[in-house]
């Protein structure tokens, strides 16, 4: 099934639906690319099981994640204009169960579209394989009021720990946006 979704980008945003990203946070200088260039020191990914990233605009982050990872690799969103090879045109809550390593957990914004990142949280935590790890906003008091559950309460109901960006990861970007994100981790 093909999900496309209606966009437009006016130079400065791109509007999708319900949501708006400004351009900066889908380029190259997104925090996905900071993430997947430096969080492999920081945490380990089994052997086994998919890589994957749950929102990925124009592809930028998800290619530097099949950089390093390869044909583990594929990224889930409606909206592929670029036509990234590894992307498959979906709307999360239309794609089957797979079994994860690792997921960056990034559909739609936890401001804008809380339902929306519910439902790719629960595909992507529910998913792990044991060690395998969700990346993604929470843990924090203005994502988990947004979202109407504490981070930390959800991630043990899915047999998961839940920790901050390690304070040495932080330490390599200016960028605020490590404040908003956490860890999760399925025993
Ligand atoms: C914050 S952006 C993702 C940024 C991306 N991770 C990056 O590093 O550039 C949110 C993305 O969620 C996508 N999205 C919207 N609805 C979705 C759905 N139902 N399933 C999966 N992705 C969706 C949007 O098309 C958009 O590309």
């Amino acid at each position: 099934m093909n999900d496309i979704v209606e966009y437009s980008f006016d130079g400065t945003n791109i509007y999708h639906q319900d949501c708006v990203d400004p351009i900066e946070s889908v380029g190259w200088e997104s925090k996905g690319c900071f993430y997947f260039e430096h969080i492999w020191d920081f945490i380990d990914v089994p052997d086994d099981g998919g890589i994957v990233q749950v929102g990925c605009t124009f592809g930028c982050s998800l290619q530097i994640l099949y950089n390093k990872f390869g044909d583990r690799v594929w990224g889930i969103d409606p909206f592929n204009p670029l036509k990234h090879p590894r992307i498959i045109e979906q709307k999360i809550q239309n794609v089957d169960d797979y079994p994860l390593a690792f997921v960056h957990c990034d559909a739609g914004d936890f401001r804008d579209t809380p339902a929306l990142r519910r439902d790719a949280l629960e595909w992507s935590v529910s998913n792990l394989v044991p060690g395998g790890v969700c990346l993604t906003a929470g843990h924090n008091k203005r994502v988990d009021d947004l979202l109407g559950f504490e981070m930390a309460d959800y991630a043990k109901d899915y047999y998961c720990s839940c920790e901050p960006i390690p304070d040495a990861l932080k330490a390599l970007t200016p960028k605020k946006f490590t404040e908003s994100d956490c860890i999760i981790t399925k025993w």
